[in-house]
């Protein structure tokens, strides 16, 4: 289970003032500049068929920190290496992610099996710079390294009955020691309203801090949706289906109560177990009020208009 960590308690007057967390603006840049990922990282054992070369720097950014490299790669939530925070990190290296397939089906004229250059043009790649929240209630700002999932999406071409996406993660109980056990039902699954999927922040990541991404943060290939908390955003993918039904998803298939669907991050629906209300910043200390939508209103709220956020939470 996913479980908040109480000791960060402290008075309301230390938390950030309210100036200053509304300062916190998004910034779309028309034309960033050209970064090159370095290919030798530390994580080169990763090792997947796509090749990443020039990528355009901060496409999206923030005026907020960057979490250390160091933190962002090793306190992780991938419980198919345990669930401990430290677990991915140590137990994920010889995760092999070489000649990795994804498999398309459902509502969709190309379904089919592709790797991961059929459906990422490495030219398009762009940096963006994204809060991450957690529902534990801890955050980070990381640079991801990626392509709008949408532009994927329009490649399968989804026909007039996809109303949804559904991901799902590898399963493979000797590659990955966290499925020896059933904390959760394996695969990992997750999905998306097609409106969700299509939205232009919507990110299928590759890589983060200008690396191909490590296998602890969901090598070679992971979805990263900045407004919702952090388990929509599913790594490691093997599948991608169009459907007209809801599909069912791993948290909400343990705990319908505790995650919905949607999980789009929320400071006034508290998880029933704790408070939504605020976040610990990974590397600072003190908490910090979190935003609906994680800071991302102004571009999607408009998706959720005729929706009840209590209900629909
Ligand atoms: N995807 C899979 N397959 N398995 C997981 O356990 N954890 C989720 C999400 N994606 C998870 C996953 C959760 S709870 C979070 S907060 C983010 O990954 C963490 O991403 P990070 O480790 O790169 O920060």
């Amino acid at each position: 289970m996913i479980k908040v960590r109480k000791p960060w308690e402290i008075s309301e007057s230390k938390v950030t003032p309210e100036e200053i967390y509304q300062q916190r603006r998004l910034f779309m840049k028309a034309g960033g500049t050209l970064g090159t990922v370095m290919l030798l990282s530390p994580w080169s054992n990763a090792s997947a068929s796509l090749v990443i070369g020039d990528y355009q720097r901060n496409v999206i950014t923030l005026d907020e920190e960057i979490t250390k490299e160091a933190d962002a790669t090793s306190y992780n939530n991938f419980y198919e290496f345990g669930t401990g925070k430290g677990d991915p990190v140590k137990k994920s290296q010889k995760f092999d992610t070489s000649d990795w397939k994804i498999t398309v089906g459902g509502e969709c004229g190309k379904p089919g099996e592709y790797a991961l250059e059929d459906l990422i043009d490495s030219s398009a790649i762009e940096e963006r710079i994204y809060r991450l929240r957690c529902v534990e209630a801890w955050s980070m700002v990381i640079p991801w390294l990626g392509v709008p999932l949408a532009s994927i999406l329009k490649k399968l071409e989804p026909n007039s009955k996809a109303r949804y996406v559904a991901f799902k993660t590898l399963h493979d109980p000797r590659q990955m020691p966290g499925q020896n056990r059933s904390v959760l039902q394996w695969p990992y699954r997750e999905g998306l309203r097609i409106d969700e999927a299509m939205h232009p922040l919507t990110l299928m990541s590759v890589g983060m801090y200008g690396k191909t991404m490590p296998n602890q943060n969901g090598a070679p290939i992971r979805l990263v949706v900045p407004w919702k908390y952090g388990f929509k955003s599913i790594k490691s993918i093997v599948s991608i289906d169009f459907t007209e039904e809801q599909p069912s998803t791993s948290w909400n298939m343990s705990s319908s109560r505790e995650y919905g669907f949607y999980s789009n991050v929320n400071p006034e629906v508290n998880h029933p177990r704790w408070s939504q209300k605020k976040e610990r910043r990974i590397g600072e200390f003190f908490k910090q009020d979190t935003l609906m939508f994680n800071g991302y209103g102004e571009e999607v709220a408009s998706l959720y208009d005729d929706m009840d956020l209590r209900v629909n939470f």
